[in-house]
C-alpha cells in the first residue's frame, strides 16, 4: 500500500464529485476531502466518465470472467466490479475479500408474506458480518488515497465494527462514536477487538452523528459515514452482484431496511447507474422499510404525524418539506434506532427513479418476520427482518403482487444482537415505547414463533420422549403460512 499516491494520480480526471441538489449541482475534485457541499449543504454524489466502462456485454464479460482469478482485487464483490468505481487502476486497495453475499430462495418466508416465491441476498454474510464492508473498502481505501491518518465514524454498531477492521487492515488509527448503552454486544466486541478507540457517548446515534462531524472538521481527521460519498460507491455495487446472480433478469422489486438511509440510496444509485449504461433495460422498485418507532422517512410517506405508517403516497407525492427527524426514536433493531437519517434526500431520490414505497413497521412484526427468516436456515438481526415484516404489508396492500420477483436486502448476521434472539424464543422480548432513555418495563413482544430450550433429564427414555413430541409438533403444518401470522397452539413454543 502506497499512501503517497494522490488521487488524482489513480482516477485522473475520469472522476469527480457533484452536489446531488438539483439546484445546486456544483462540482468538485475527486481529491477534494469533502463531506458536503461547501457552496449549499448538500449532499455530496461521486460520477464518473462513462465512456471509460465499456459496452454493456463486455462490462459483463470482464466480471464474469474475473471470478476465476485470484487477483486480490477479483477476489473482493467489490472490486470485481470496478469499472463502476472512482480509482484507477493503482488504487491502494484496502480489501477483506467482502461481497460475494450468496442469495438465498425463501419458500417459508415468501408464504409468510403471500408471495410465491422470495429472494434474500444476504449481506450479512461480508467478513464483519454487515453490508457496511462493502462500502467501508471503498471509503478506507480513499482514506489512503487522502493520505488521511484517523479515521472516524458514528455508528448504532456494524458501521464502527467494520471500520474498526478496515482501519486494522490499513494501519490507520481509528475512533469510534457509539451510543453509550445502546449497541449490541456483538458489534461492540468486535470494535474493540479489532483495535479502535470506541467512544462511548451520553445521547443517541443523532447525537453521536452531530459530534463526529463537527471532529471531522480537523483536517487529519477523516468521517467515514454512509455522508461519505466513497462509502456509497462500494455500497452500490451490491446492485450488480446481485443482478449477476439472477443471470441479470431484473426482479420486479428490491425491499431495503432504513435506517441513516445510505444503503437505500447507494442501491438506488448502483441500480440507476447499470440501466444508464444499458446493462439493464429497466428498474427494480425500490423499497424502504423502516421500524415504526424510528420511522421519520416512512412518516413522510404515510402523509402525517402519527397514523398507519403504510407508504400509501407514491414518491412523487411527497414533499421535501414535510420531512421531520424522529426526536425520540425508540425500536430494539438498535441498528436503525436513528431519527435525524443524514442521506434520506438521496434516498428520496432512489424510490422516486424506481418508483418504490417507504414503510414503517412494527416491533412485533419485526420480530416474528426475524423468527420467520430463521426457519428458511437462514437468519439475520432485527433490523434486516423489517424487509420480510415490510414486504408483508406491501403485499397485502397490493403494491407487490404475489408472482412478481422480489429480493429482500438482509444487512445484518444474526449472531449480532444473540440477546434479542434468545429473548424472543424465551418469551422475554420487550420494547420500550417512549423515549430511548425511558426506564421501566415495557411492552411485550409475543414470542409467536418462539423456539424456547427444553430442560430435560440427561437419560434416554426423557431425550426419545422429548424427541418424539418434537417431531409431532414439526409435523403440524400452517404455522409460519396461517393468515394471521400467529402460530397457535400448533406452534413449537409446544415443545417447552
Ligand atoms: N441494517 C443494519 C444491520 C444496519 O447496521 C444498518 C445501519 C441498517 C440496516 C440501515 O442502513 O443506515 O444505510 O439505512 N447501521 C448504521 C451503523 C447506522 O452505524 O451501523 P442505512
Amino acid at each position: 500500500m502506497n499512501s503517497s499516491v494522490t488521487a488524482k494520480d489513480v482516477a485522473g480526471e475520469r472522476a469527480w464529485q457533484r452536489c446531488a441538489e438539483p439546484r445546486c449541482g456544483a462540482r468538485y475534485g475527486i481529491d477534494e476531502r469533502l463531506y458536503v457541499c461547501p457552496r449549499c449543504g448538500g449532499l455530496l454524489d461521486v460520477e464518473g466518465d462513462k465512456e471509460k466502462s465499456g459496452d454493456a456485454q463486455s462490462l459483463r464479460d470482464v466480471w464474469a470472467a474475473r471470478r476465476a482469478s485470484s487477483d486480490a482485487r477479483d477476489r473482493s464483490g467489490v472490486w470485481r466490479f470496478r469499472e463502476l468505481l472512482p480509482f484507477g487502476d493503482d488504487a491502494p486497495v484496502v480489501t477483506l475479500g467482502e461481497g460475494n453475499t450468496p442469495l438465498y430462495d425463501a419458500p417459508r418466508s415468501a408464504a409468510y408474506c403471500r408471495l410465491d416465491a422470495l429472494r434474500l441476498k444476504h449481506q450479512g454474510c461480508n467478513p464483519t458480518g454487515s453490508f457496511k464492508d462493502t462500502g467501508m473498502t471503498t471509503a478506507v481505501t480513499q482514506a489512503l488515497v487522502l493520505g488521511a491518518r484517523t479515521v472516524v465514524c458514528a455508528s448504532t454498531g456494524n458501521t464502527a465494527a467494520s471500520l474498526a477492521a478496515y482501519a486494522a487492515r490499513a494501519s490507520l488509527l481509528c475512533a469510534i462514536f457509539v451510543p453509550r448503552g445502546q449497541i449490541s454486544h456483538g458489534k461492540l466486541a468486535q470494535s474493540l477487538d479489532y483495535g479502535a478507540r470506541v467512544l462511548e457517548l451520553d445521547g443517541n446515534f443523532d447525537d453521536a452523528m452531530r459530534a463526529v462531524r463537527e471532529a471531522a472538521e480537523d483536517e487529519s481527521i477523516y468521517l467515514v459515514n454512509s455522508i461519505n460519498p466513497f462509502r456509497i460507491e462500494g455500497q452500490k455495487t451490491v446492485a450488480a452482484e446481485m443482478l449477476e446472480q439472477l443471470a441479470w433478469a431484473v426482479p420486479d422489486h428490491v425491499v431495503v431496511p432504513g435506517g441513516n438511509l445510505g444503503n437505500s440510496s447507494a442501491l438506488g444509485k448502483g441500480f440507476k447507474e447499470l440501466y444508464d449504461l444499458g446493462v439493464i433495460e429497466r428498474l427494480p422498485r425500490l423499497s424502504v422499510v423502516q421500524a415504526e418507532g424510528a420511522a421519520p422517512f416512512a412518516r413522510m410517506f404515510a402523509g402525517e404525524e402519527q397514523g398507519p405508517l403504510d407508504g400509501r403516497r407514491a414518491a412523487e407525492e411527497v414533499s421535501e418539506d414535510s420531512f421531520r427527524a424522529a426526536e425520540h426514536p425508540h425500536t430494539l433493531a438498535t441498528a436503525i434506532k436513528i431519527g435525524a437519517p443524514v442521506s434520506w434526500k438521496k434516498a428520496l431520490r432512489a424510490v422516486r427513479w424506481t418508483g418504490g414505497r417507504v414503510v414503517g413497521v412494527s416491533e412485533q412484526e419485526i420480530a416474528d418476520a426475524k423468527a420467520v427468516i430463521g426457519r428458511d436456515g437462514v437468519g439475520c438481526e432485527p433490523a434486516s427482518a423489517t424487509t420480510v415484516a415490510g414486504l408483508k404489508r406491501l403485499v397485502a396492500d397490493g403494491f407487490v403482487r404475489p408472482d412478481e420477483s422480489v429480493v429482500a436486502v438482509l444487512t445484518g448476521h444474526i449472531l449480532k444482537d444473540a440477546d434479542y434472539v434468545i429473548d424472543y424464543h424465551r418469551g422475554a422480548l420487550r420494547s420500550r415505547d417512549l423515549s430511548s432513555d425511558e426506564k421501566g418495563e415495557g411492552r411485550s413482544i409475543e414470542g409467536t414463533f418462539a423456539n424456547a430450550p427444553v430442560r430435560v433429564a440427561a437419560t434416554r427414555e426423557a431425550i426419545l420422549e422429548q424427541l418424539g413430541r418434537a417431531s409431532r409438533v414439526a409435523d403440524s403444518p400452517g404455522e409460519i403460512d396461517d393468515q394471521s401470522g400467529r402460530g397457535g397452539s400448533d406452534s413449537p413454543r409446544g415443545v417447552a
